[in-house]
C-alpha cells in the first residue's frame, strides 16, 4: 500500500490548517521529476533496492489528500526518472516551465518532487534562473512510497505548505526534507541513505516545520532569483564544465581529457583548501592557456577555499564555499555572459 504509515503524522498535522474555502486557497503546481518521492519496491521493508521514478504525479499527490486542506494542488510530469539522470536540458526545460507558471496571476507557488542525489545541484541552478519572489520549493524523500514510514508523504505535505506561506516569499529557492527548510545556496546532501541527510554545516538551515507550522528563522544573503543576472529564457543549451577530483598521485591526463572533449570550465575538487598536485597543476595552468575557466572547489565537504595571489597569477577562480556540484552549476551560467575569471570571481564572490 503507498505511503502506509505515514499519514497518522500528517492528520496530526492538518488539525492546525483553518478551515478555507477553494477561493482562499493558493494555488500550487507542483512539478514532478521522478526520485525516491516517486520509488516503489515489491517489499515495504525495501528502502534502496527500490525503483525511483516508479510512480506518477498524479499517485503521488492521491495519496496524500491532507494537500486540499493547504492548497489548489494540481500536478504536471516533466520527466520522471532518478536525479542521477538530470541533465542540463532537463534543468533549462525545468526553469523555463517553472518562470512561465510563476508569471501568471493563478500561480502562488511552486514544488518539484525531485531525486535526493543531485537535489541539490537543481535547486542551486533554480535559485540562480527563477525569475519571481513567488515561493520555489524542492522535496525529495529518502525512502520510497511503498516502504514502512515513508518519508515523502509528510515531506510533500511540508513543501506544499511553505510553498503556500507568504513567509517564504523572496527567500530564494527552498529544500525541505525531514521537517527542515534549507536554502538552495546551502544545503548539501550529507549521508547515502538517513532521513536526515540534507544539512548545510556552517550557514544552518533558514528554517523548520514544527507542528504543521512553517517558521522561518535566517534567510540567505547571496543573491538569487529576482536580483540575479542569469537568464535562460533564450538558451537552449549550457556551456560544458566538468568535475575533476583530486586525490594522491593524480595526473594531469584528465584535464587533457576534458579539454579535447570540449570544456569551457573545469572545477577541481581539490583537497584541503583548493590545493592540487603539481602534475595536476600543470594540467590545469595548460586548460587556461587554451581559454578554459579553472575553478578550484574542495572535496573537504565544507568551509571557504580562500583566493590567493597565485589563483591571480594562474588566472584561476576559486568558489568560495560552494561544493563542487553546485560550483559547476554557477560556472555553467557564468560562462553564459563571460570568459573572464576576474569577472567569474566576483559571481562566485556574490552568489
Ligand atoms: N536514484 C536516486 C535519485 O533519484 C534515488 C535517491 C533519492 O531520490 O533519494 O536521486
Amino acid at each position: 500500500m503507498l505511503f502506509s504509515g505515514s499519514l497518522s503524522s500528517v492528520n496530526a498535522s492538518k488539525m492546525t490548517v483553518k478551515n478555507l474555502t477553494k477561493n482562499d486557497l493558493p494555488n500550487v503546481k507542483i512539478l514532478a521529476t521522478g526520485g525516491t518521492i516517486a520509488g516503489s519496491s515489491q517489499s515495504s521493508t525495501d528502502t534502496t533496492g527500490y525503483e525511483s521514478g516508479a510512480l506518477d504525479i498524479k499517485t503521488i499527490i492521491k495519496a496524500v489528500p491532507e494537500l486540499k486542506k493547504l492548497a489548489n494542488v494540481s500536478g504536471e510530469q516533466i520527466v520522471n526518472i532518478g536525479s542521477q539522470n538530470i541533465n542540463n536540458s532537463i534543468l533549462l526545460k525545468l526553469a523555463k516551465r517553472i518562470n512561465t507558471l510563476l508569471a501568471s496571476k493563478d500561480v502562488d507557488g511552486i514544488v518539484v518532487t525531485h531525486g535526493t542525489d543531485t537535489l541539490e545541484e537543481t535547486a542551486y541552478f533554480l535559485n540562480l534562473v527563477v525569475k519571481s519572489q513567488k515561493p520555489v520549493v524542492i522535496v525529495g524523500s529518502m525512502r520510497p512510497a511503498t516502504a514502512i514510514s515513508a518519508d515523502g508523504p509528510l515531506n510533500l505535505y511540508n513543501a506544499v505548505e511553505i510553498a503556500s506561506s507568504k513567509e517564504a516569499k523572496d527567500k530564494g529557492v527552498l529544500v525541505t526534507l525531514n521537517d527542515r527548510i534549507g536554502a538552495a545556496r546551502y544545503i548539501t546532501k550529507t549521508n547515502t541513505t538517513a532521513t536526515d541527510t540534507f544539512k548545510s554545516a556552517e550557514q544552518g538551515y533558514v528554517g523548520e516545520i514544527a507542528g504543521g507550522k512553517v517558521v522561518f528563522y535566517n534567510e540567505p544573503i547571496r543573491k538569487h532569483t529576482t536580483k540575479s543576472i542569469f537568464n535562460v529564457s533564450k538558451l537552449d543549451k549550457l556551456p560544458q564544465v566538468d568535475i575533476l577530483y583530486t586525490y594522491q598521485n593524480d595526473n594531469r591526463y584528465l584535464y587533457d581529457a576534458a579539454v579535447n572533449a570540449g570544456a569551457k570550465g573545469i572545477v577541481v575538487a581539490g583537497s584541503g583548501n583548493g590545493s592540487m598536485s603539481d602534475t595536476a597543476l600543470e594540467g590545469a595552468k595548460d586548460a587556461v592557456k587554451k581559454g578554459v575557466v579553472i575553478t578550484k572547489s574542495s572535496r573537504v565537504g565544507s568551509g571557504i577555499v580562500t583566493h590567493e595571489a597565485s589563483d591571480d597569477k594562474d588566472k584561476f577562480v576559486t568558489s568560495d564555499s560552494l561544493n563542487p556540484q553546485k560550483a559547476r552549476i554557477l560556472l555553467m551560467l557564468a560562462l553564459t555572459k563571460t570568459k573572464n575569471p576576474k569577472k567569474i570571481q566576483d559571481y562566485f564572490d556574490e552568489y
